[in-house]
Order: structure tokens, then sequence, then C-alpha cells
């Protein structure tokens, strides 16, 4: 019997529909599949199989840091057939519909794994609801009801050439390929954990702790009966959509404080940096850029992690109190509605 292995990533259950559809399909074809759901601490199964598919959320235009980290653990493979589908947004503006950019997230994927000896034939994109609550409008039922059939039929496609063994390649261009590498990389290392900074629980959380049990990455802490977020979170939008009681807002004030803090400490810096270059340097232009250059790197480094970390820990102090809370959980994301694929 052909061994299938699907290893998946998902925030808002789109991937997972699109993986469900996959293994009905392969099961009607005699496949054996086993899956492999990605969450912190799973390793990739030791074993070779006929066929791989590796199937992701686009964040930022890249996989999720934990599926190329996963992807990268995967073991040697003697040529073993992989095909890799990218679960992107769309969304529908002035009454049309705007599919899903998946910028260099595939190609991303398919370096590291040839790079293993799979022999990767097949790479595609499937458009499902956008689910990036914190700074977009959730599709209404009825438009995520048109663009859900408009990305199975995408997974429908994916299928079918997978099935015949058809050999394509998405390629985004190597213009969109340099872009979208560098912005990617910078939400990887930095932005994903920022923006997970600025979740908060307000007052209508029931300290219920499904928000904490859910997330993949383990970043959600419960602390006095509330959810805090850590620095590993994914971005995956999971915990916003999920919460029954809709209470997980992106917290503006907290946003525009600690915004505010950064580019204080950060504009400090550069004069300090600028004031404090000893006269040698100043004499050799080429020197002096170089030298700038690594200071204003070093120097935001270290301010990230004064705002991630004391900065942080002294905010979780004052939201103790109610009615500070109450002040920090201003937000827009209070009038924005919730996504979660159908049968999540
Ligand atoms: C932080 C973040 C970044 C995203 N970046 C992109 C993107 O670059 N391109 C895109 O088409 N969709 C983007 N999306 C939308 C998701 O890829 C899309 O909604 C996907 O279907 C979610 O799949 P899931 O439900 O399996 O998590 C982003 C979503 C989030 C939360
Ligand atoms: S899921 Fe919602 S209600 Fe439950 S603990 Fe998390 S924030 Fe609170
Ligand atoms: S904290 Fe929320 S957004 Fe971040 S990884 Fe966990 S579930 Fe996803």
């Amino acid at each position: 019997m052909t061994k299938t292995i699907i290893h998946y990533f998902t925030g808002t259950g789109n991937t997972a529909h699109a993986v469900k559809m996959i293994t009905e399909q392969l099961q009607n074809n005699g496949h054996e599949v086993k899956i492999s759901k990605l969450k912190k601490g799973i390793l990739p199964p030791d074993e070779d199989a006929d066929y791989h598919i590796i199937a992701f959320p686009v964040l930022s235009w890249a996989a999720p840091v934990m599926m190329k980290q996963y992807v990268k653990r995967m073991p040697l493979s003697a040529g073993s057939k992989t095909a890799i589908l990218a679960v992107n947004g769309a969304i529908v503006s002035h009454e049309k519909l705007v599919k899903g950019f998946t910028g260099q997230a595939l190609e991303e994927i398919s370096r590291i794994l040839r790079r293993k000896k799979y022999d990767v034939f097949l790479t595609g994109n499937a458009s499902f609801p956008d689910n990036w609550t914190q700074f977009t409008n959730p599709p209404t039922k009825e438009e995520a009801e048109l663009i859900l059939s408009l990305g199975e039929n995408d997974v429908r496609q994916f299928i079918t050439c997978f099935i015949q063994g058809k050999r394509l390649i998405y390629r985004c261009g190597s213009l969109n390929r340099i872009w979208t590498y560098l912005i990617s990389h910078l939400f990887g290392y930095i932005g994903r954990r920022a923006l997970g900074k600025f979740y908060i629980a307000d007052e209508h959380c029931t300290a219920c702790g499904i928000c904490a049990k859910s997330c993949p990455a383990q970043t959600i802490r419960m602390s006095d009966k509330k959810p805090y977020w850590t620095s590993t979170c994914e971005d995956c939008n999971r915990c916003i959509n999920l919460c029954p009681e809709q209470a997980i807002q992106v917290s503006v004030p907290l946003l525009i404080l600690q915004a505010s803090i950064n580019i204080v400490l950060t504009v400090w810096a550069i004069w300090a940096i600028l004031v404090y270059v000893p006269e040698w340097i100043q004499m050799n232009p080429l020197v002096l850029v170089c030298t700038e250059v690594i200071f204003i790197i070093l120097a935001t480094i270290a301010l990230l992690w004064v705002c991630i970390v004391p900065i942080d820990a002294f905010f979780r102090l004052l939201l103790r109190n109610k009615k500070i809370r109450r002040f920090f959980s201003k937000s827009y994301t209070k009038g924005f509605r919730r996504y979660m694929a159908p049968g999540i």
C-alpha cells in the first residue's frame, strides 16, 4: 500500500480543513495516510514514506517558524515524492474577491527539503478566508462561505495534480522573492514576538484556559486567573479567534506605549552613538557608517529585549488592577468579528 505522511500546522483551521479533504481523497485512492500535526515539542516521524505532503498557513509571506524548524528536523530521504501546499488568506474587497499572496514561502520550504534529498515535485496555493484578526476584520459569514468554496476548489486541483504525479512548481518571481524574504525574516525574528505581546484578555475573560491549552506554540500562560503571552508567539491568530468570550483584544494603549518607549530609546541610542563615536573613526566615512550600522543593530536588539522582558514584566504587575486592565483593553478588535474554519 502506498504510504503518505501529511505534516501540517494550522492556526484557525483552514489548513486543517484542506488536510481533511486531502486525507479523504487519498484514502479513497488506496493510500495509507499518517498525519503529523504540529505543536510545540512534536518531532517529525523518524520514518520515510512513499509520499510526503507539507501544508501550512502563510504568515507574512513565509511558513510559520515552527514549520520551518520542523522541516529542518525531518530525516534525510531516499528521494520520497513530496508536495507542499501553502494556505493563504483571501478577502472580499468592494465585492471583489482578492486572493492571498504566498511570496517566497513555498520556495523556502522546498529548498530545505531538496537539501535533504526529498523530491519536491508539486507546490501549490489555496486561498481560504483571511484570519489576521489582529489587524483586519474577518469576513462576514457569507463572504467566508464564498471564499471557502473557492479555497476548496484550489485544494481539489492540488489533489488531482498530486494523484496524477504532475510536476508543477509555483514561483513567485525574483523581485517578489527578495522583498518577501526580507520582510518574512524580520517578522520571524522580531515581528511575531512583538505582536504576541500586544494581546490582552479583557474584563469578559472567564479564566477558562482554552486559549492557553490550544496555543500550538504554548506561548500563553495563566497567571492570576488571566492569560498572559510570553515571547514565543507564532502570531497564528488562533487564540484571538478561538476565545469563546471574544475576550482577547489587541491592546491599543499598550501598543502606543511600547512603540513610543521604543522610538524614544532608539532615537536616544542613535544620538548617543553619534556623540560618543571616537574621532579616529569619524575621520574615515566608510568605517563611520559601518560602525554606526553595527551599533544601531545592537542597540535595537537591546532595546527590544528591554521592551519584551523588564517593561513587559512591569505591565503584567500593573494589569492585576481591574481598572488598569480595563483601560489597557481598549481596542478596535472589540468591534471585529472572529473567524474559525468550519468543523474546528
Ligand atoms: C500574522 C499573519 C500573517 C499573514 N500573512 C499572510 C500573507 O503574507 N499572505 C496571505 O495571503 N495571507 C496571509 N495571512 C492569512 C493566512 O495565511 C490565512 O488566513 C490562512 O488561511 C490561515 O490558515 P489557518 O486557518 O490554517 O491558520 C496571514 C495571517 C496572519 C495571522
Ligand atoms: S479563552 Fe478567552 S475566556 Fe478563556 S482564558 Fe482565554 S481569554 Fe479568558
Ligand atoms: S499566542 Fe495565540 S497567536 Fe500566538 S501562537 Fe499561540 S495561539 Fe497563536
